[in-house]
């Protein structure tokens, strides 16, 4: 059934994308000027989304709640799904382009590293890509609560039960889970960001959470429209971060009672929004292994995931 999985060159997806994935990685013609929003689900994407978008789009959309424009800002009124578009469903982006046209083409995809279209990886001059990981411990409790949302949505016709914490423990240390093994798709990330950091930008949710100011401008640099000292003394990067903050956004209408194109309700995108959520989930023994498997995935990589709470 539609629940059922598939390993597409060395990564889980469901049977009912792969054409999409396939029509994707070989139709799809990046622009020196797309930026691709790059994550494995329950990552952070979401917010990743409304932060580049809320960034590039500023001038047009002022984020300031004083400011006599603001109650025309998108992200009060549209997913940051719609906004920011999967390319790999083409079906829900036609023309694979956001309705709001911006200095760039902001995109988003699930798909690892080693698999993007040519056009996305090859020349180093060639459009960005910004990733965003989490903590393995954290992103597995948001991908088992988000799946099993998904099962029970009434437009599920087929009656999927719940999936046990333990089995998709299971699952998710044998590395079968959306898009994964996790690891090998944050690590694929990972080297391109070392080989090449000025297509690559890896960014953290832990950080964001933590110091969203240095972060924010990170993102603004990297997208090449870094802020200027007028704006950072007008407050420009805190009212980005309170536009886009998790507690903002959860709380609008329309993620409380709205569907984006994919015809999932936007409310399951914004659960707790925190770090270390884990804690109320996994067992002594589920910390462990997974922390020895995650030691053993990422030994030699420099990549270490220091807090895993706040
Ligand atoms: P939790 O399930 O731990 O709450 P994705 O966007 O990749 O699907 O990831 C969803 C996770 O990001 C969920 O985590 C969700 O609550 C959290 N999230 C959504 N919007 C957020 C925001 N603006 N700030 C911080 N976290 C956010």
């Amino acid at each position: 059934g539609h629940d059922v999985q598939y390993q597409y060159q060395g990564f889980w997806c469901f049977a009912a994308g792969i054409e999409d994935i396939k029509d994707f990685q070989h139709n799809f013609k990046a622009l020196d000027t797309d930026i691709v929003i790059a994550s494995v689900p329950k990552s952070g994407t979401t917010w990743l989304k409304a932060l580049t978008f809320a960034i590039v789009n500023r001038s047009r959309y002022p984020c300031s709640s004083v400011s006599k424009n603001y109650l025309h800002h998108p992200l009060l009124t549209v997913s940051p799904h719609d906004l920011v578009p999967f390319i790999e469903f083409k079906h829900l982006t036609p023309e694979y382009s956001s309705p709001v046209d911006s200095p760039c083409k902001l995109i988003a995809t699930h798909i690892p590293y080693p698999s993007l279209p040519e056009s996305i990886k090859t020349s180093t001059i060639n459009c960005k890509i910004i990733y965003m990981c989490r903590n393995p411990l954290d992103n597995f409790i948001s991908l088992w609560v988000f799946m099993n949302k998904l099962r029970a949505m009434p437009a599920n016709t087929e009656n999927n039960p719940s999936l046990p914490i333990e089995e998709a423990f299971e699952f998710f240390c044998d590395g079968v889970s959306e898009f994964g093994p996790f690891w090998d798709h944050v690590l694929g990330y990972w080297k391109e960001s070392l080989d090449n950091p000025h297509k690559v930008l890896f960014m953290k949710y832990e950080d964001l959470k933590k110091d969203p100011k240095t972060h924010l401008k990170r993102l603004a640099e990297f997208m090449g429209c870094s802020f200027t000292l007028e704006e950072e003394s007008q407050g420009v990067i805190e009212d980005i971060t309170n536009l886009c903050s998790f507690e903002h956004l959860k709380n609008l209408d329309l993620n409380k009672d709205g569907t984006w194109r994919k015809g999932i309700e936007n409310k399951v995108y914004y659960r707790k929004g925190a770090v270390g959520d884990w804690k109320n989930y996994l067992t002594p023994q589920m910390v462990k292994r997974l922390d020895c498997l995650m030691e053993e995935k990422f030994q030699g990589s420099g990549l270490v995931f220091e807090t895993y709470l706040p």
